[in-house]
């Protein structure tokens, strides 16, 4: 959540920086049109026909909410929207932009307030316009009408996010008057998509704007040549126009005079172009790249780069660029001699280059960059110490050093001048060798007021910080890892009142929480692994996510905690020593969506109002003391896509509504409970099941035979969720991806009987699978090496007979193979993987299999059978059961990369699991559908570093 607000907040302030400079660029194009008066009396009324085309400009538009409805009377000067010259009375001006914009959570009245219709060509009587703007209506689908490249006296032009659609009519090229066009769009919009060349751009000399985001050019690879005809042009907005090509060299430059460029989100996939160096004039310039997929800029930034001496932004974000960025700040740094006359400054103000591969140190001479306001190296390799000169920066007011491998220590000096800064941000990879000490006088008095705050990784105990108490500006706190080992000082809570997001997960915090207020904003509380004890902290406030889980709270869940917290999303009071029942007022949490109390000592039965929580898409409570009967109020949970209730004494049926009324059911466990009776067919109904664990129960009957029509990957994995499930003979606890990608089924020790169903072979994606300790019967599944992705395979115990087919030697990641203890015969299959399980324990107890590894030697026709006169006699207990959890019961993003680091093949099979899961569009739609809780911000950053790993992975292995 801290790191991936970051990069929301980030882009927030990129994005209003933008709108800044645009809005700057707009205010001074509109100098250049003459002002005109559209109030006061004008020497002459307009004239009729002027009038006329106005009104039949009107008639054909719709315009629900009045817009127009000035638009009546003689004096067309005095309409709303339009401008005459003071002179002649002619009309100038026609501005219709749409005073709402979507942009600012206005949806409604921006919606209200477009005109729709049609353009109608009346407009041509207006022979004298200058300046029209259409933007932020909606044409949707209609074409730029090409009579407007008529309007031959135009010099300003807008019909940007108007929802014009196609081509862009070529006439528009007889507009040689120009100085503005802007055409710009927005992904959500119809896109003008059907540009096939930019030649019309060659009429128009003295344009100085050209904004056409989001247009699609990539049927123009000579782009460049076309903009080049542009000798005036001060301003371009190219911005995700599918642009591949950015030649790295161009013979003669026309448009110098260029101050503001934006190339970003494009396909590029060269380096960083020198000739951009000559743009002297540039004040702006961003070649971000893109967020997801495509190809992104490589190699180093220019060294010429540091010749933009009044260069003010520099964004290269989310590129592949590497290399230093030493010579670049040096460079800049001595922008103060090249132009000496009156010892400028170098101006830069704002340098983005996250995400990318930079690598290297930050240079002593970023201390000269004075007037630098924010900088961002957010997600790169860099390394070494963070030099002292950065607190000379007084005017910082953004720094981002997060997810680097930053070493030494920070203390008061680095922070000297910062008297502006509001947002810090040093989020150090967690798996970063170096450590980052924050060293400071207990009584330090920092000269900044901070609005946002993230240190992670960063040791800063063992004493809490007690400056933290001056900050009485924050909104976001999140100190976590930070080695603090101390109770929270008193009154410390309520110093930083305007606290949104909490964070001070991962310490050695201890003592009790005691009561304070939260802001009413506030949303986010974040105690969770510490030592902290006492009744839980759950307090009047409107959070939505609070994470408790691992510290030593006691005492109930408070009786009224439905009322206390009306807002709340997210629970996790997991690994806490809380007891009693759940309370009766739980079921006023209407908003709830995930309930994790695993680990506890709770008992009783779940209270009947929690029929009320029909937003839950996560009920997580096992091991604790609960008991009774699936409740039928469980139906009501539509959207539930875990259920785990293993380890309590959970009894009765398991009833057939489980397969209908949670559709997008993925893990249902149930291990170690009191649950007997069949299990249901119904239980096949659930396409995304792929965690299914309902051994150690009292289960009987068959298992369905339908049980292999699973098929889709499951969907969603939610922050905190785990769950311990037995692999390979041990316990594992699994979290956050590796529970999307692991497919799994045990029903061990139960009392099931028949067959092992045939169609089980069609759940290719499975990982484990556990039927031991049952009565089956028959044999073992022919095609049972069609589980290509099998890693466990336990069926013992049971009373299988026939061969072992020789199918299962061609499941090449099987590392858990067990088949003792069954009535199986005939000679053992060897080759491929199975010659690697050569312990005879896999096998034993089953009298009449041979061959190796087994002593027993096989004879008959084909060497088919036991030999009649070998006999052993391995009695040794079976070796199921519980493994040992892993330590600290987390496998999560660590085991992930220790997946990774395992062998080739390994690679290659997991590769095409996450492969498929990533092309997934129902993944692409959880991307896109936006970040609207804050759950999903998690996933999505998660996600986007697993992508990227997985493509150095396998970039690597090609
Ligand atoms: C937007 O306005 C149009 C026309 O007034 C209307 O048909 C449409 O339903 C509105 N859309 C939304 C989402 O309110
Ligand atoms: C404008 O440009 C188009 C195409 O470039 C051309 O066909 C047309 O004759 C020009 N003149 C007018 C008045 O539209
Ligand atoms: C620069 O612009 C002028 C005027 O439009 C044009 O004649 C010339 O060909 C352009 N140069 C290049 C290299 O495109
Ligand atoms: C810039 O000025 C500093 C001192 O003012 C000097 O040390 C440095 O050499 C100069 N750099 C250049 C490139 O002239």
């Amino acid at each position: 959540m801290v790191i991936s607000s970051h990069i929301f907040m980030s882009t927030l302030h990129h994005l209003i920086l933008i709108f800044f400079i645009s809005l700057l660029g707009t205010s001074s194009y509109l100098q250049l049109i003459k002002p005109v008066s559209c109030t006061k009396g004008p020497i002459f009324k307009c004239s009729e026909v002027e009038r006329a085309a106005l009104l039949g400009f009107k008639y054909n538009l719709t315009d629900p909410s009045g817009r127009l409805s000035s638009w009546v009377g003689e004096d067309c000067c005095n309409w709303l929207g339009v401008g005459c010259d003071n002179n002649t009375g002619n009309v100038v001006k026609l501005d219709l932009r749409n005073p709402f914009s979507y942009f600012d959570d206005q949806y409604q009245p921006y919606n209200k307030s477009c005109l729709r219709g049609k353009i109608s060509s009346s407009l041509l009587d207006l022979k004298h316009l200058r300046y029209f703007d259409l933007s932020l209506n909606n044409f949707t689908g209609a074409n730029i009408p090409k009579f407007l490249g008529s309007l031959e006296n135009l010099r300003y032009f807008n019909l940007s996010f108007s929802m014009f659609s196609g081509v862009i009519p070529p006439h528009l090229g007889n507009l040689s008057r120009l100085q503005y066009l802007d055409l710009n769009s927005e992904a959500s919009y119809p896109a003008l998509n059907q540009v096939e060349s930019l030649e019309w751009l060659v009429g128009f000399p003295s344009l100085k704007y050209l904004g056409m985001d989001f247009v699609n050019l990539e049927k123009v690879p000579d782009w460049l040549h076309a903009i080049n005809v542009l000798p005036s042009l001060r301003e371009l907005h190219l911005a995700n126009c599918r642009l591949v090509s950015l030649p790295s060299s161009i013979s003669s430059i026309n448009f110098t005079l260029l101050s503001v460029l934006d190339l970003s989100g494009n396909d590029f996939s060269t380096s960083i172009p020198q000739w951009l160096s000559h743009l002297t004039n540039l004040r702006s310039l961003n070649l971000g790249g893109n967020n997801f997929g495509r190809n992104n800029l490589i190699g180093k930034i220019p060294n010429s780069f540091a010749n933009l001496c009044n260069l003010q932004a520099l964004y290269l974000s989310r590129n592949n660029i590497n290399g230093g960025i030493t010579e670049f700040v040096d460079g800049l740094s001595q922008c103060s001699n090249s132009s000496s006359e009156d010892g400028n400054l170098p101006s830069m103000q704002e340098i983005d280059l996250s995400q990318n591969q930079l690598n290297g140190t930050i240079p002593e001479s970023i201390g000269k960059l004075s007037m630098l306001v924010s900088l961002n190296l957010y997600d790169n390799q860099m390394s070494g110490t963070i030099p002292e000169s950065i607190g000379k920066l007084s005017r910082l007011v953004s720094l981002g050093l997060s997810m680097n491998s930053w070493d030494g220590v920070l203390t008061e000096a680095h922070f000297l001048n910062l008297t502006r800064l509001k947002s810090l941000s040093l989020y150090m990879k967690v798996y970063a060798k170096a450590t980052l000490v924050l060293d400071v006088k207990h009584d330090w008095v920092p000269p900044f007021k901070l609005r946002e705050i993230y240190l992670t990784n960063v040791q800063i105990g063992p004493m809490f910080p007690a400056w933290i108490k001056t900050q009485n500006e924050l909104e976001s706190l999140s100190l976590i890892n930070a080695d603090i080992s101390d109770t929270i000082p008193h009154g410390f809570w309520k110093s930083c009142p305007n606290v949104i997001d909490w964070s001070l997960s991962q310490n050695k915090l201890h003592g009790q929480v005691p009561y304070f207020q939260f802001h009413p904003s506030a949303r986010y509380f974040d105690l969770s692994s510490n030592n902290l004890e006492g009744p839980l902290p759950l307090f009047h406030s409107n959070l939505s996510w609070i994470d408790l889980r691992n510290n030593l709270f006691s005492g109930p869940i408070p009786k009224n905690i439905g009322k206390l917290l009306p807002k709340l999303n997210f629970l996790d009071l997991s690994s806490n020593s809380i007891t009693g029942e759940i309370p009766h007022s739980i079921g006023m949490l209407k908003e709830l969506g995930t309930l994790f109390l695993r680990n506890n000592s709770l008992s009783g039965k779940l209270p009947h109002s929690m029929r009320n929580l029909s937003l839950l898409e996560e009920l997580l409570l096992p091991q604790n003391h609960l008991e009774g009967e699936l409740p039928s109020f469980f139906k009501n949970y539509r959207g539930l896509t875990t259920l785990d209730l293993g380890g309590n004494k959970f009894s009765g049926k398991l009833p057939a509504w489980i397969g209908e009324s949670s559709p997008h059911l993925t893990r249902l466990r149930l291990r170690s409970n009191l649950f007997h009776g069949n299990i249901p067919q119904q239980l096949c109904l659930l396409s995304n099941l792929h965690v299914l664990d309902l051994a150690h129960n009292n289960f009987s009957g068959a298992i369905p035979q339908c049980l292999g029509n699973y098929s889709d990957v499951g969907s969603g994995v939610y922050a905190n969720e785990q769950m311990s499930l037995v692999s390979k003979g041990r316990e594992y606890i699994y979290a956050d991806l590796l529970l999307l990608l692991v497919h799994f089924i045990d029903l061990s020790s139960n009392n099931l009987s028949g067959e092992i169903p045939v169609n089980i072979t069609n759940l290719v994606d499975l990982m484990s699978l556990n039927l031991s300790m049952n009565h089956l019967t028959g044999r073992i599944p022919k095609k049972i090496g069609n589980l290509h992705m099998l890693e466990t395979l336990d069926l013992s115990v049971n009373e299988l007979y026939g061969p072992i087919p020789e199918s299962l030697s061609s499941l090449t990641f099987l590392s858990h193979l067990n088949l003792s203890f069954n009535k199986l015969s005939g000679k053992i299959p060897n080759g491929y993987q199975l010659q690697t399980l050569n312990d005879s324990s896999i096998y034993e107890g089953n009298s009449l299999l041979c061959g190796p590894p087994l002593s027993t030697k096989c004879c008959g026709p084909r060497l088919s059978t036991k030999c009649s006169e070998d006999e052993t006699k391995p009695r040794v207990t079976p070796n199921g059961g519980n493994g040992v959890a892993n330590e600290n019961g987390r496998a999560s993003i660590e085991s992930f990369s220790f997946y990774i680091s395992m062998t080739a093949g390994f690679i290659v099979g997991f590769w095409g699991v996450c492969g498929t899961l990533i092309i997934k569009t129902s993944w692409r739609q959880a991307y896109f559908r936006g970040f609207d809780n804050l759950k999903d911000k998690i996933i999505v950053f998660v996600m986007v570093k697993i992508v990227r790993l997985l493509r150095k992975v396998k970039w690597e292995r090609s």
